[in-house]
């Protein structure tokens, strides 16, 4: 089985990751740690990415061209878009496009020029499998965040979703921004800001590639508050259980 690339968003989540990891060792490249271990049986490097989609595509081609991978898997955060995408929620992606990508008149706006599209898919039986994951431990949110969690947040009946999301270099945190996202792409789910860098390069050289964010904010004016809380309480524990159920024995 080939080997796998986790790459987190997140700082907590690339801990809560490390420590389902117990023989890693770590390997500095471009200025960044690569940990190299095993998750159960499988052959796995951790890192983090960093923010941003150059400091993503810069992750992903290392950990192609210098480590090897099969195939990566994103886990991070994301604001919600489409009203259904709520705080708490899990989304799956289906495709990444960039929304801050506007080459016109040359090119049609989000178009990446030379490419002649603006979505770049992820692997569907790798996102069935963490959209499967998602569930099972959505499903027991309460489980796996502890009541106190489940309450500050008013974190009931969290959903997992499936569809595009959408990145760019800004973190949206105006309630104008966001609808404005929302009517030029109606079709996006989420909002962040690596996704589709990860995409593009994995499509560039035929690695299958799943993503899956958690909702952290609704990319308005509320957006900064609480967040590294919820990241630290919500989004690195779903990770790390949604990843031990992707990565436990077949
Ligand atoms: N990641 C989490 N929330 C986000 C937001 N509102 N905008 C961009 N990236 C995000």
């Amino acid at each position: 089985m080939s080997r796998i690339g986790i790459v987190a968003a997140m700082h907590q989540e690339l801990a809560a990751v490390l420590e389902r990891m117990p023989d890693e060792q770590r390997l500095v490249v471009a200025g960044r740690d690569f940990w190299v271990g095993h998750w159960h049986d499988r052959d796995v490097v951790a890192v983090l990415s960093r923010v941003g989609k150059v400091a993503a595509a810069t992750t992903a081609t290392v950990l192609i061209e210098r480590f090897g991978v099969g195939q990566i898997v994103f886990t991070g955060a994301a604001g919600g878009l489409a009203e259904q995408v709520r705080v708490g929620d899990v989304v799956v992606a289906d495709g990444f496009v960039q929304h801050d990508m506007d080459a016109s008149p040359l090119f049609p706006r989000f178009e990446v020029p030379l490419y002649g599209r603006a979505r770049f898919g992820t692997d569907r039986t790798l996102s069935q499998r963490l959209a499967s994951a998602a569930q099972a431990v959505l499903s027991n949110a309460r489980q796996t965040l502890g009541a106190d969690a489940v309450a500050e947040f008013d974190l009931h009946g969290p959903r997992v979703h499936s569809g595009l999301i959408i990145s760019g270099d800004r973190f949206v945190a105006t309630t104008l921004e966001s609808v404005a996202l929302r009517q030029a792409l109606p079709e996006a789910l989420a909002v962040e800001m690596e996704g589709a860098a990860v995409a593009q390069v994995c499509h560039d050289f035929g690695v299958p590639f799943a993503a899956l964010r958690t909702i952290s904010d609704r990319a308005d004016d509320v957006a900064h508050i609480d967040f590294m809380r919820f990241i630290d309480q919500v989004a690195s524990r779903y990770s790390a259980a949604i990843l031990e159920s992707y990565f436990s024995p077949l």
